[in-house]
């Protein structure tokens, strides 16, 4: 997940559904800074577990759907890259709406979204897409995972060109 980020480690990152970590301390182990890492879970006994096991990292416990305004009231800049493994398979057309539209708030211009899944296809529906204008691609299968995943990238749309 981190390979598809490039230099956008080096920003600040948001992982949402952080979980009990096992993707957290393979962002910290692929160079994301712990200080320069925000978790948002929002299962608030598995929150005091990721302050545990991560101190130096910012847990947030609250819900994906509602981090613009969040952000917002704690005056966080605008990060380069959002890692999600939210069960988005779960989730309604909406709820993934508003997680993606929120994510498209706090993440600068050039951020990416990036999303692991057990699904073959995109976990966000292509009205959602399409709705917010936004560039998906899956950029690789994890074979070696059990059952296999996959991991999708979602970008914001490039702005055509004056002539
Ligand atoms: C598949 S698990 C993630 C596993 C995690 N990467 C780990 O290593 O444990 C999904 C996580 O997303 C959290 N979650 C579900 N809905 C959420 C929401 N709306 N906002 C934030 N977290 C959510 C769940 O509580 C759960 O911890």
């Amino acid at each position: 997940m981190t390979e598809v980020l490039g230099r956008r480690i080096e920003s600040h990152v948001i992982e949402l559904g952080a979980g009990t970590g096992a993707v957290t301390r393979q962002l910290i182990r692929n160079g994301v800074e712990p200080g320069k890492l925000t978790l948002v879970e929002i299962d608030a006994r598995l929150g005091g577990h990721l302050r545990r096991r991560f101190p130096d990292t910012d847990v947030l416990i609250g819900s994906a759907e509602d981090l613009a305004k969040v952000w917002q009231e704690r005056n966080g800049e605008n990060v380069g890259a959002i890692i999600s493994t939210l069960p988005m398979r779960l989730f309604s057309k909406k709820l993934i709406y508003l997680v993606m539209k929120n994510s498209l708030q706090v993440l600068d211009e050039g951020g990416m979204f990036v999303q692991f899944t057990y699904r073959q296809t995109s976990p966000v529906p292509p009205r959602v897409v399409n709705a917010l204008r936004l560039k998906a691609w899956r950029y690789t299968r994890v074979w070696l995972n059990l059952p296999p995943a996959a991991i999708w990238v979602y970008e914001r749309m490039p702005q055509p060109r004056e002539i």
